[in-house]
C-alpha cells in the first residue's frame, strides 16, 4: 500500500499535498484524524475525493487514499 509510493506521491491534488508531508502530520505532529491531517496539511479540505474511495468515478480513480494511509500509520 502507502509503502510503494514514493513520498513525493500527490495524495491530494487539489491542494498538493504529497505523501510524505501526510506522513509527517501523523507521526510527528499526532495527526489521527482526517480533520487533524487536513488542519496540519491542507489535504482532502477541497473536493474531499482523496480521502477515501467513495467518491471515485471511472479513469478518475485515485491509488491512494488518507484513510488507507492513516490506517497504516497510526497501527501500534
Ligand atoms: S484531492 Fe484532496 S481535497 Fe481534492
Amino acid at each position: 500500500m502507502a509503502k510503494k509510493f514514493p513520498h513525493s506521491y500527490e495524495v491530494c491534488t487539489c491542494k498538493h499535498v504529497s505523501l510524505g508531508e501526510i506522513i509527517h502530520s501523523i507521526k510527528e505532529r499526532d495527526a489521527n484524524t482526517l480533520e487533524k491531517i487536513g488542519d496540519l496539511t491542507d489535504a482532502g479540505t477541497c473536493c474531499k475525493c482523496c480521502q477515501d474511495s467513495s467518491c471515485d468515478i471511472g479513469a478518475e480513480k485515485m491509488e491512494l487514499y488518507l484513510t488507507q494511509i492513516l490506517e497504516k500509520f497510526t497501527k501500534r
